[in-house]
């Protein structure tokens, strides 16, 4: 009994936000004074996937360098593009909701890009086993992406962002897509060799 009070009790303060739509075209026009939670919170999202993506363009020469095979450094500087575009896609968002553009530090890509220089540290030069795990350490920063964006256009579809969705869904299928490349390369032939050293 008091489970279903909580529940209609939650449910009212979740209503609040969402019900007032005039707050959300004031946020599309630049608004912010009656910025939602919600809004507030997707606003600060961004900021920190921007940290994380022009972190990454500082990041993956780096891997691209130290890879061994061909194909990886390929990968890697054919992402460094793309990544490119997502922080130019970001900038966009930041327009469309009438911010300017703001990194916040996101401490989960710091650490993710700390872990890909420990295994170019701990790992030999010019080996495969190398390349292994720059994969890998590269499929953690993709997977990282993958998360935040899917749960960002979900959030955008739901605060009524469209366009902001649509750009974030972009993003999210070429993480899919660096994601995917990743893992053919890794069993095309680069885990196999590594089994030879
Ligand atoms: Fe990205
Ligand atoms: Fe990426």
């Amino acid at each position: 009994m008091s489970t279903s009070t909580q529940k209609g009790g939650a449910a009212a303060t979740h209503k609040k936000p969402a019900a007032s739509s005039s707050e959300k075209s004031k946020t599309k026009s630049g608004s912010r004074a009656n910025d939602s939670k919600l809004q507030e919170f997707f606003h600060d999202e961004i900021k920190d996937i921007y940290w994380a993506e022009k972190k990454l363009v500082q990041t993956l020469p780096k891997l691209a360098n130290a890879a061994t095979s061909e194909e990886l450094k390929n990968a890697f500087t054919q992402h460094l593009k793309v990544t490119g575009e997502h922080v130019t896609r970001l900038e966009k968002v930041f327009d469309i909701l009438g911010h300017k553009p703001q990194a916040k530090k996101c401490d989960a890509m710091e650490g993710i890009t700390e872990e890909g220089a420990s295994v170019i540290e701990d790992t030999e030069e010019g080996t495969h086993t190398r390349d292994v795990a720059l994969i890998m350490a590269g499929q953690k920063a993709e997977h990282y992406e993958i998360a935040t964006y899917g749960g960002l256009a979900q959030v955008a579809r739901t605060l009524g962002y469209d366009e902001v969705a649509s750009l974030l869904e972009q993003t999210l299928k070429e993480e899919k897509e660096a994601d995917q490349s990743l893992t053919a390369l890794a069993e095309g032939s680069i885990n196999e060799e590594a089994t030879e050293e």
